[in-house]
């Protein structure tokens, strides 16, 4: 294994970037920025051997800069996915936050974790990232200390391990927002991969794009994902749900607990696997369905449906529906969460 740094160019107002990648001893890698803690590239064998990079991205800062609100390989944080309202109750207080998506937050706020240069160390295999996140900041009560530990094995697995601790009772939901297209990053929509999620129900989206609170059973379904389908199947789907969503962007509820299997993508043309493991009670799945049209890594064009975020992460607003499993972390109490992303071929 190695790791190795080099420049990745400076922010617009002058910061410098540093791009880490992870390499394993048969060639496959990932590469990390410490701006945004945010996966850049990950490149693996399909079933011919040759590696293609299945992580959308950009080559320089300024593009990460640019078109933030499209969380390109973003880490997401304080709080992942909606808070209704941009507003809730804790300790008996009103918290107000940044209501960056109108009338809800979204993804941390006007300037989220994804914006900020991290701090880093390595560790071994491991590549850690830390960050402070003042009391205040987007309106998150408690001085949160961050970090997100990256390491890739010779397996070609992805692990993520995320850590925090707060000096008061906050709301923590950390994820990646990474965009896979297992054909390569620029092979167009992603409508022939298959998914498969081992939940029996999800988290039925109200006009808000917020949860109603109401857990619905994917049987019968375009979100019954306990076997296979392709995505445009989905997609595709006549459901008020998936209308609702513009496709899936919606939050199934994870069975089981601890680290286990939660979800697998496929793409038939590569033969590429992602197996997605995580601690996480919930996994949002975005198929891209208002990503814009930019120009993305090496000249590749992304936009609608052309890459798939997969989301492990609490359940969206669960600071406002107290039958959610808790995303609230209490005072000197450690916040710990974990997600997998195994890469295999056929
Ligand atoms: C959300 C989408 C949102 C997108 C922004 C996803 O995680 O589920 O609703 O539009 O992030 O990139």
């Amino acid at each position: 294994m190695s790791i190795t740094a080099q420049s990745f160019g400076a922010t617009r107002e002058g910061t410098p970037v540093t791009l880490f990648r992870l390499e394993n001893p048969s060639g496959a890698y990932v590469q990390v920025l410490d701006y945004g803690a945010i996966l850049q590239a990950v490149a693996v064998p399909d079933r011919e051997g040759r590696l293609r990079d299945v992580c959308l991205g950009f080559d320089t800062p300024a593009e990460y800069q640019e078109k933030h609100e499209g969380y390109l390989g973003a880490l997401v944080g304080r709080c992942a996915n909606r808070i209704r309202g941009a507003r809730f109750q804790l300790g008996g207080r009103p918290h107000a936050l940044a209501a960056n998506q109108p009338p809800n937050h979204l993804h941390g706020g006007n300037r989220g974790f994804d914006q900020y240069l991290w701090d880093h160390r390595i560790e071994g295999d491991s590549l850690v990232l830390t960050r402070l996140s003042p009391a205040g900041e987007e309106g998150y009560p408690g001085a949160l200390q961050t970090q997100v530990r990256y390491t890739f094995g010779p397996d070609n697995a992805l692990l993520l391990e995320f850590q925090a601790v707060s000096d008061a009772d906050t709301v923590v939901n950390l994820t990646s927002h990474a965009y896979w297209n297992l054909n390569g990053h620029g092979a167009g929509d992603v409508g022939g991969h298959t998914l498969s999620i081992d939940a029996i129900a999800f988290t039925e989206l109200g006009e808000d794009n917020c949860p109603t609170g109401t857990l619905v059973s994917v049987v019968g379904t375009p979100f019954d994902l306990r076997s296979p389908r392709a995505l445009s199947d989905g997609w595709n789907a006549d459901h008020p749900q998936i209308r609702q969503g513009g496709g899936y962007d919606h939050n199934w509820a994870l069975r089981g607990s601890g680290l286990r299997e939660a979800a697998v993508l496929h793409a038939p043309e590569s033969g590429i696997t992602l197996a997605l493991s995580t601690t996480q009670p919930g996994l949002q799945v975005y198929t891209a369905n208002f990503l814009p049209e930019s120009t993305g890594k090496g000249g590749a064009v992304y936009g609608r449906r052309r890459g798939v975020a997969l989301e492990a992460q609490g359940f969206p607003n669960a600071v406002n529906q107290p039958e959610f499993p808790s995303t609230v972390l209490k005072a000197g109490e450690t916040y710990h969460q974990e997600i997998l992303f195994a890469f295999t071929h056929d």
